[in-house]
Formats: structure tokens, sequence, C-alpha cells
């Protein structure tokens, strides 16, 4: 295809139409910005000349490339210029009648070929479209911030767009070195429309206090590798963007999950926007500043000290009994691994082996502590064994009549005093609880997969867990060094709670043919720097589980959004469980 758009002019050069500016110059081709007037131009300029000096400075660009770009792009006031251009982008203000005013302008100054993209958000691409009589050549392009960096770019049709037009600018996004995806106008479109559901759900968890912001953050981070967690993403975005984002949302999807949960409208009534304020969900050492500070934390000093743990007991010889284990193992502990046989334990325990023996290879683990942790791993086949370690962990299958028949268990072999845990994803820890005569030292305690790598651990107090109890587990955490966070006996607890949803979503978009699987999963890569696309995820968890865990969460909440998608039911109806069977929504077979 012949190089696209050699001219291109962006009207508004404010954060994103100054980057958009830069990154189409440095492709070579000629830029006509247009600001409101001739002060902005001069301020739009300076912008301009500045963000480049400092890509200089830090080598992104020679003093060469910087002088060459700078002569392809000319600032003024006057939107009659853009009539020179194939392309107009446009990067004014959010605001709907300001940018179907403009698209009426472009669309009488321009050439009737020139094709118009909008850089909205949250507005509705149609409703610009619909201000021109060119609907066909009119489409979304929607970058994001800071532009030099981030790769992603949603091209978005409307009914209207041709498909030409969106190839054409979609080839315009490669050739500045971006990977553009396709999307419907919907409002948010990918990345967006999966990104803040999932920070709406957030903000009411922290509403309802489930669980802190520290604590709702640091689980998303650690618990699913995000860049970021939530609440200081959301302060990061800007309350109030983040609240017009789920208004325009809710609009179109009358999604109750998309309503903007209480607390935004709160805080933007309270002018607490987030760090550009100095003050959101956290508080700043000064507007515009990223550093948050220390608020002091009244409920963790009235705790009583947790109770002593000398040695502990796991039950279980699957992946997750073995990985805790090898946690407590690593930190100097004596453990007891209770299976249902000796054979199963000496099984567990050979496993456990050989996972020793890859970090020995890796040179995260010496000879010596392998051998230490080794040595400290007693298998056995009974469960009487257990009367008197100070804590045990129970990691059998995940099924509660199993689960409450190996508490009843324990409670009749288990010293008074010790610390009963579930590492339950699912089942109500209360339910495990009230299978005992002891519901006060019965607790949850989930780890995640692989145990020893990842360093969360929902720590999950029922109504009945004595506050020594979950200090015991408090305490215990940092002594193996795992990040605790501390939340109430709720289906989900905080990250599968988050975490589900938002998959759910992803599956919903694929259903309704809005996005296809590598879109979707390009989206949120480069978007908003997952480490996995959600079909990636889902493939990897197993879609039998990820259903599981949906219907659960729908049971428990009975919020319609949490339904599971209709699609997700019929992959595993048939057999399609995702890595583990070879085939999910990819087929990893033909890989
Ligand atoms: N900031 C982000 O993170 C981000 C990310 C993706 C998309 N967007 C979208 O990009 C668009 C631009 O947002 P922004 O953050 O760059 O806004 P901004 O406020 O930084 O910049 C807007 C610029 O447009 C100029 N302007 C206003 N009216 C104009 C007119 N009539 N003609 C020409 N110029 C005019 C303003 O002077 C200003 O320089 C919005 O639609 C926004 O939703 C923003």
């Amino acid at each position: 295809m012949e190089r696209p758009f050699p001219t291109v002019a962006v009207v508004g050069l404010g954060t994103m139409g100054a980057g958009v500016a830069v990154a189409v110059a440095r492709s070579g081709r000629r830029v006509i910005g247009v600001e409101a007037g001739p002060t902005q131009a001069v301020r739009a300029l300076a912008r301009i000349e500045a963000s480049t000096a400092r890509a200089v400075a830090r080598e992104r660009l020679t003093a060469e490339e910087r002088t060459a770009l700078l002569a392809l792009i000319e600032v003024g006031d006057d939107l009659a210029a853009a009539a020179q251009a194939d392309l107009v982008i446009e990067e004014v203000p959010e605001d709907l009648e300001l940018k179907r005013g403009l698209f009426a302008d472009l669309d009488r100054i321009c050439p009737p070929e020139t094709v118009l993209a909008t850089g909205t958000t949250a507005l509705s691409v149609t409703r610009i479209a619909a201000a021109t009589a060119r609907p066909e050549r009119v489409l979304g392009v929607h970058f994001f911030n800071p532009v030099h960096s981030m790769k992603l770019v949603e091209v978005v049709r409307t009914v209207l767009t041709s498909p030409q037009a969106a190839e054409q600018v979609a080839e315009l996004a490669r050739d500045l070195g971006k990977e553009p995806v396709a999307a419907g106008d919907r409002a948010g479109f990918i990345a967006n429309g999966l990104l803040f559901a999932y920070l709406n759900q957030a903000a009411a968890m922290f509403e309802s206090r489930y669980a802190t912001r520290e604590d709702i953050d640091a689980a998303m981070r650690l618990g699913c590798g995000l860049p970021m967690g939530p609440l200081a993403l959301l302060d990061l975005i800007g309350v109030d963007t983040a609240r017009t984002v789920l208004e325009a949302m809710y609009e179109q999807s009358k999604d109750r999950l998309h309503a903007p949960a209480p607390i935004l409208g709160q805080l933007v009534a309270a002018g607490l926007l987030g760090r550009k304020s100095g003050r959101g969900f956290y508080t700043y050492e000064a507007p515009g500043s990223s550093t948050p500070v220390a608020e002091e934390a009244a409920a963790a000093e009235a705790r009583p000290a947790g109770r002593e743990v000398r040695s502990v007991g796991v039950c279980g010889s699957g992946t997750m009994a073995t990985g805790i284990v090898e946690v407590f193992a690593k930190a100097g502990l004596p453990v007891l691994l209770a299976a249902r046989s000796q054979e199963k334990a000496e099984r567990a325990k050979a496993q456990l082996a050989k996972s020793l023996e890859r970090s020995v290879a890796k040179g995260r683990l010496t000879e010596q502590a392998r051998d230490a942790a080794l040595a400290l791993v007693t298998p056995t086949g009974g469960y009487q064994d257990l009367a008197d370690v100070d804590l045990v962990v129970e990691a059998v299958a995940e099924d509660l009549a199993v689960k409450r028949e190996l508490f009843t268990a324990l409670d009749r072999i288990v010293k008074p005093g010790a610390v009963l845990a579930t590492t339950t994803s699912s089942l109500p820890v209360i339910s495990c609880a009230t299978a005992t005569s002891r519901p006060q030292d019965v607790i949850g305690m989930h780890f995640f997969n692989p145990a020893p790598a990842m360093k969360l651990v929902e720590v999950v107090s029922t109504v009945l867990t004595a506050e020594d109890v979950t200090a015991t587990v408090l305490e215990l955490c940092a002594k193996v060094r795992k990040h605790p966070v501390e939340c109430g006996d709720r289906a989900g607890f905080i990250v599968n709670a988050l975490l589900f949803p938002y998959l759910n979503d992803a599956v919903r978009m694929l259903e309704e043919h809005y996005a296809t699987v590598d879109d979707i999963d390009t989206a949120m890569k480069l978007g908003c720097g997952y480490p996995m696309g959600p079909f990636e995820l889902l493939d990897v968890v197993g879609l039998d589980v990820s259903l599981t865990i949906e219907k659960v969460l729908h049971q428990e909440f009975r919020e319609p959004g949490l339904a599971a998608a209709p699609l997700l039911e019929h992959l595993v109806a048939a057999g399609c469980l995702g890595r583990k069977t070879g085939r999910g929504f990819r087929d990893h077979a033909r890989r």
C-alpha cells in the first residue's frame, strides 16, 4: 500500500495533540497544527519544542532528528489550514458540542476526500460523524498517554465508516510504530471499556470498607502482576475523568456495574480529584506529586499480639499444598506434610524436591538451603500426626463436603489453641469453621499459584475469627516473606472479585463481536500494561475454573452483570478448557 496521508492536520495541541503531532512528524510527514488562538498556538509550539528537547536529553531522539522533525511541524490558529491535509486528527477537550462544531467546520473547509478522525475517549464517534456530510470518512483514532511510549492505538469505526478509511488509518498507526486494534463505536472502546468497569468495582469495594485502599491496591499488583493498584490508578487518571468515562459507559450499556460508584461523585464534589489536586483516594505530598503520604493505621495498633507458631502442618498433596510447604520450609519452619496416604505424601515431597532443585539450577537457592528446607519437611499419611503443630493450612480439593470433613477431623486431632487455616479460593471460610467446635481459631489463608513465587496472601477473617488468630496469620506471613492483605469472608475475596468480572466482560465483548481475541489481548497489554491479555489468562487459569468462580460471584452478589457469559459456558461444555486441554479461546495444539 502507498504511504497513506502525507500531510496530517492536528487540531488541539494539548497533552494528546502535541504528542500525536510529534509522532506523525517523526514518520516524515508534514504536520499542520491548529490551536484555539494565537497565544495557545505559541504555547503549543513551546510545548512541542520542550518535549522534543527532553527526548533528545533522554536519548530517545538525536538533535538532528529533532531539527528535521520540528521543520515538518507548523502551528497556527486558522482552521482553514487544515484544508491542505489528507487526514485531520482532532484532539480538543472532551466536549461533544465543541467536537461536533469543529467537525461541521472541518467538513466545510476540507475537500470531500479528506479523512476526519476524532481523538475522543468516551464520546460517541457516530454523533460526531453526524455533524458532517461525510460520515463514511469519519472515524475515531484513540492514542494513549504518553503518546511517545504507548504503543496502542484503537481505530474506531462507526457503522458508516468505510473499511478503507479505517485500514488507511491503521496503516498510518503502524507507520508511527504503533499497534492498531479495531474497535466499534462504544464508550470506552476496548481498553477503557474493560479497565473502567474494574476500577469502578474497586472503588465500590473500598467504599463498602471491605478492605483498605492499600490492601486492595497491593492485592491487584501482587495477585495479578498489574503495574498499579486500581485506586492509585484512579488517582493518576483523575477521579473526575474516571467518573465522566463511567457515566458515558453507563449511558450506553445501562449496566449497573458501569454506574459510577457514589464515592467517585463524593470525591469530585469535594475537589479531591487525585494526584492533580494532591488528594483523591490517597493524599499526596503536593498537588501533582506522585508520592503519597502515610496516614496512621489506628486499627493495626489496637490489635492483640498473635500466637506463637513454631511448627506447621499442611494438608493435601497437590500443587497448592506442595507450594505452601515449600514457602514454610524455606523460611525455616518445621512442616508436617499430611496427605491421605503415606505414598501420596512421599510423592508430594518428591515434587517439592524437584521444585527446590529447579531453584538451585536457576541460581536462586543454594544447595545448603535446599537441603535445610527438605530436612524440615516430614511427609505423613496420617492426620493424627498433626496433634502438636501450632498452625495447619488445608489445601485439599475445592469441595465443601471434603473440606468440612477434614476440619471436623482436625478439630478432634489438633491441640487446643492451634490455628486452623483453609486456602480455599471460592468457598465460604465460615462453613469450614462451623465444622469444628472452635470456629474462633479458623481463618482463610488464600495463597496464589505458584505459592513459592507469588507474594500475596489474602487473610480472610470470618465473623467468628478471634483477633489474635488474624494477628497470628499476619505475623506468620511476614515471617515467611509474604505480603498479607486482610479481607472479609465473601465470595472472591479481593482479587478474584475484581479480576473475574473483568475477564467475563472481555468474553462478552468477544461474544458480541465487538473485537477479536487478539485485539482485546493486545489492547489490555499495550493500553494498560497488563502482563497478559484476558484470553491468555483465561486459557492459563482454565475455563472450567473461571466459570466456577464466576458462578460463585454471581450467586453471592446476584448482580445481573456478573452472570457468566454464555460463550464461556459453551466452551466449557465443549471441553475447551484452555491450555490444559490444548484448546480454549485459542487453539494451543496448532501453535
Ligand atoms: N489525556 C489523556 O490521557 C487522553 C488519552 C486519550 C485520549 N484523550 C482524548 O484526547 C482529546 C484531547 O485531550 P487532551 O488531554 O490532550 O486535552 P488538553 O486539554 O490537554 O488539550 C486540548 C487542546 O485543545 C485546544 N483547543 C480547545 N479548543 C480548540 C479549538 N476549537 N480548536 C483548536 N484547538 C482547541 C486547547 O487549547 C488545548 O491545547 C480528548 O478528547 C481526550 O478525551 C486524552
